[in-house]
């Protein structure tokens, strides 16, 4: 079938040599650069339906059509529209359907793009569900690898910070794990630990795979170091999080023992994770990851709107 019409829920829903045409679709269009690309779209209309706050992954959405000559309609919150009146998910998508040609969806329920893709008539994108999944991150991601490392076979991963609610961290190591990588490292507090039915997958797989709790300890063979926040809106109480919240900083000292070429992501956004001291050190690659969204996203839409 291809991408052409396809929604995108979970990275499973696309298959291994899909993701991968994404990713090279958004590098080139990287290199050649955005004026190439600005009527690709000329006659497209991307929704964006965010009942959860966002910043680059809605933004980097509205960026990627409008550079690509479509329009964008849409929400960024809940509250201005019927949802307020209790309209269901399904009656939303149905008439968005007859509105735009390719919509994406934030919400804080886990399963709802899923519900949404199931009554819409145009391609459904998740822009992250609760504390499941968020596969266009995961496009970023990889494709922000590639720029900055070259081939993935050849890398340490290291996954650092909460990795029990982190939907970017959940997609992203299904991902990994499918396409793989030389050794995957999981950071985390126990508590904060890979829910058990990935770790399970990953077992499943056989995924060279360890797992810390202190990053000091394994900094210093990592290739790829890949930072989350702790997510406060998923913890169920307070003290919690008011705990673990500073688990882990990365800053300059820490970084003394890092590989010379290794990359620091993080998804953004960042509390403490990382001091603001990083920022100015070359490894430090999470704008240049955020820049990479909107290409990433050009990638996803065209082949799904089937322009390209
Ligand atoms: C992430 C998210 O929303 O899951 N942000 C993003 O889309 N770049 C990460 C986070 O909120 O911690």
């Amino acid at each position: 079938m291809g991408i052409q019409g396809k929604s995108l829920i979970a990275p499973d829903d696309f298959t291994v040599e899909e993701i991968q045409t994404v990713i090279s679709t958004a590098k080139e269009m990287m290199e050649v650069g955005p004026d190439a690309y600005r009527g690709l779209c000329a006659d497209k209309i991307l929704a964006t339906l965010f009942y959860e706050p966002s910043t680059r992954t809605r933004l980097s959405f509205e960026s990627a059509m409008l550079r690509m000559g479509g329009s964008v309609l849409g929400f960024g919150d809940a509250n201005t529209s019927s949802v307020a009146k209790g309209e269901s998910i399904a009656d939303t998508v149905r008439v968005i359907s007859h509105y735009a040609d390719i919509a994406v969806m934030r919400h804080h329920k886990e399963g709802a793009p899923k519900l949404a893709a199931q009554y819409a008539t145009i391609p459904v994108i998740n822009g992250g569900d609760g504390g499941h999944q968020h596969p266009t991150q995961t496009l970023t991601d990889l494709l922000t690898v590639e720029i900055c490392k070259g081939k993935l076979d050849e890398q340490v991963v290291a996954i650092c910070g909460d990795l029990k609610f982190g939907r970017t961290v959940h997609s992203l190591i299904k991902t990994l794990t499918r396409l793989s990588i030389k050794k995957l490292i999981l950071i985390s507090p126990e508590e904060l630990a890979l829910p058990s039915y990935l770790r399970r997958e990953l077992e499943q797989k056989g995924a060279n795979m360890e797992e810390y709790t202190c990053l000091d300890e394994v900094i210093e063979v990592v290739d790829v170091l890949y930072m989350t926040r702790i997510q406060r809106e998923r913890f169920f109480n307070e003290a919690d999080y008011q705990r673990l919240k500073d688990t882990y900083i990365l800053d300059a000292r820490k970084l003394e023992r890092a590989k010379q070429d290794m990359i620091i992501m993080h998804p953004l956004p960042r509390n403490n994770e990382i001091a603001y001291e990083v920022d100015d050190d070359p490894r430090a690659k999470y704008f240049e990851q955020a820049k990479c969204g909107v290409y990433a996203r050009m990638a996803l839409m065209s082949l799904q709107l089937g322009v390209l």
